[in-house]
């Protein structure tokens, strides 16, 4: 069996795949690239949208059954990326969604603070067990989870510790950046790409969001954002919707779409770039009823993800600590990926968060407090919701008016299952890498097959006898049902080793036998076997094969 723990798998040689096949270019490529943004080639796009189409479908028009056992009520949106500068004052993204940077005055280059670590080298060992002189005044700083920037703080710390005569313990105590302790000690701190201590700023707060201008003056005026999630803009339609389709508490707004963040260090190929896609469900429900709803969506999104063909071992649930919520968060779980570049570890794939009536409450006139005190410019919205079921039984139980209201009106909660799309592409090719010495190609994409962005090949044996008709006719009756490739350059090897980095799960050879018997092969692409199947049997296999 090939081996699926990601682990075993470089990042590197991912990458490399991704260029040589057409999955992901950099972007600007000629123009020597623009960090964290990224072109999807024509596997990737294929790829990309297969995820997509599967996430709309079982989130919008078949979307999962409910607790009650009926499936829950979901609509679809698209938004626009530009909305009204004053809906990200409302929504706190203007005041609240930053990451704390340093800078390296000598480098110029710019760190996200929380993924700064800090090798503390009064660890150093001199056999006296007391703190050498002088070891107290460098810390070595180095990127978070990546081995190569430790080593090299560890190379410095060792230089370091040998100039004043000890050595440096095997297992330094490492701390965030961020810590406490480090008020005032910056001028110790020697940073990750500098031999010189003191080059780091202190953490500063850095928005995210894109600015923008909108029309033709470029001032505060016309001052717009491009959108760093897609959320607002369901909660912004939220009364829309409502006022407009037949839908009651509990229901979702679903919506997919491009969001922009100005990351300080984007990284990782395409895990944390600057533009990316979301698939983003808001689901309002009572409040009392949230908890039900939050257990619900961690498992059937846990569900979806395997049901992509992402190995189980491979994903883990992860609760947010009280200190990392975002800011419109009441509690917050991601699903979690062991990437290649986080492997033994994991890292965020999508986070199911509670978001109470943070947001339908900041955008109804009053109701946002921007620390400087409450604000009532935002909307005139009305988010207020009655539950007529709720207020029918409070009738019939006799509660008095009030009571009634009480029981019946309310701001709907909030739980929001967020996905990357773009982090969806980065798993399952992660997912699907699988390197096997024995074949041509040296390596394959084992997608499941209704993922992989080529679903058949097919191959006219030789250029000649009539195979390439036969070939022909094939896949014009194949093409509409499934994404095919008709190949007939080169070896027969070689366009199953194409089709094997392309991960295309089953490719079909025209030859003599098909000319006088009506057979094709057939040849699985993860165990290489070949079988012979009717020519006029091939729609019924991919049908069986893909639906799978
Ligand atoms: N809307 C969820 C997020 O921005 O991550």
């Amino acid at each position: 069996m090939p081996d699926t723990d990601p682990a075993s798998k470089s990042m590197e040689a991912i990458v490399a795949l991704c260029k040589r096949r057409g999955f992901v270019y950099p972007a600007s490529e000629i123009y020597g690239g623009i960090n964290g943004f990224w072109d999807y080639g024509p596997l990737g796009t294929a790829l990309k949208n297969n995820i997509r189409d599967h996430w709309w479908k079982h989130t919008v028009e078949c979307p999962p059954i409910g607790p009650d056992g009926e499936p829950v009520s979901i609509v679809g949106l698209d938004s626009s990326i530009i909305q009204n500068p004053r809906a990200w004052e409302a929504s706190g993204h203007v005041g609240g969604f930053s990451d704390p940077m340093v800078d390296c005055t000598e480098t110029k280059k710019r760190y996200r603070a929380d993924q700064v670590l800090v090798m503390v080298s009064w660890d150093v060992e001199d056999g006296s067990g007391d703190e050498p002189n002088g070891a107290i005044d460098r810390l070595f700083a180095f990127n978070d989870s990546d081995d190569k920037s430790y080593a090299l703080a560890r190379k410095k710390a060792e230089k370091f510790a040998k100039k004043i005569g000890v050595t440096v313990a095997s297992n330094p105590t490492i701390w965030p950046l961020t810590h406490a302790e480090f008020d005032g000690a910056y001028q110790y701190i020697v940073g990750p790409d500098t031999e010189t201590p003191g080059t780091l700023t202190e953490p500063r707060e850095f928005n995210l969001m894109f600015e923008t201008f909108v029309g033709a003056i470029r001032d505060d005026s016309a001052k717009a954002y491009l959108r760093p999630e897609t959320a607002q803009g369901i909660f912004l339609n939220y009364k829309n919707v409502l006022d407009t389709m037949r839908v009651k508490v509990p229901f979702g707004i679903a919506q997919i779409g491009k969001s922009f963040r100005n990351e300080v260090t984007p990284r990782n190929f395409i895990f944390r770039s600057r533009e990316f896609e979301l698939m983003e469900l808001e689901w309002f429900c009572a409040p009392d009823d949230s908890p039900k709803w939050y257990d619900f969506w961690k498992h059937e999104r846990m569900r979806w993800w395997e049901s992509l063909g992402v190995s189980k071992s491979n994903l883990v649930f992860r609760d947010h600590a009280e200190d990392e919520l975002a800011h419109y968060s009441k509690m917050c779980v991601d699903i979690e990926y062991k990437y290649p570049f986080t492997a033994p570890g994991y890292g965020e794939l999508e986070g199911v968060a509670h978001r109470g009536c943070y947001d339908l409450n900041a955008h109804t006139r009053g109701t946002v407090n921007d620390k400087s005190g409450w604000k009532n410019e935002f909307s005139n919205a009305k988010m207020e919701y009655l539950d007529q079921e709720r207020q029918q039984k409070a009738r019939e139980a006799g509660l008095s008016k009030e009571e009634i209201n009480a029981a019946s009106k309310y701001i709907p909660n909030v739980i929001e299952p967020a996905s990357g799309l773009t982090r969806g592409v980065l798993v399952l090719l992660c997912e699907a890498y699988t390197e096997d010495e024995s074949r041509p190609s040296k390596v394959f994409m084992k997608f499941k097959p209704r993922f992989a962005p080529i679903k058949a090949g097919i191959f006219p044996l030789v250029n000649k006898d009539g195979m390439p008709e036969v070939a022909q006719k094939l896949y014009m009756g194949l093409r509409e049902k499934f994404t095919c490739q008709i190949d007939a350059k080169q070896s027969i090897g070689k366009r199953y080793a194409r089709m094997d980095e392309a991960g295309t799960p089953y490719c079909f050879t025209v030859d003599g036998d098909t000319l006088s018997g009506g057979t094709v092969t057939v040849r699985d692409r993860d165990s290489q076997s070949q079988e012979r199947i009717n020519i006029d049997q091939v729609e019924k296999f991919l049908a069986e094969k893909i639906g799978e």
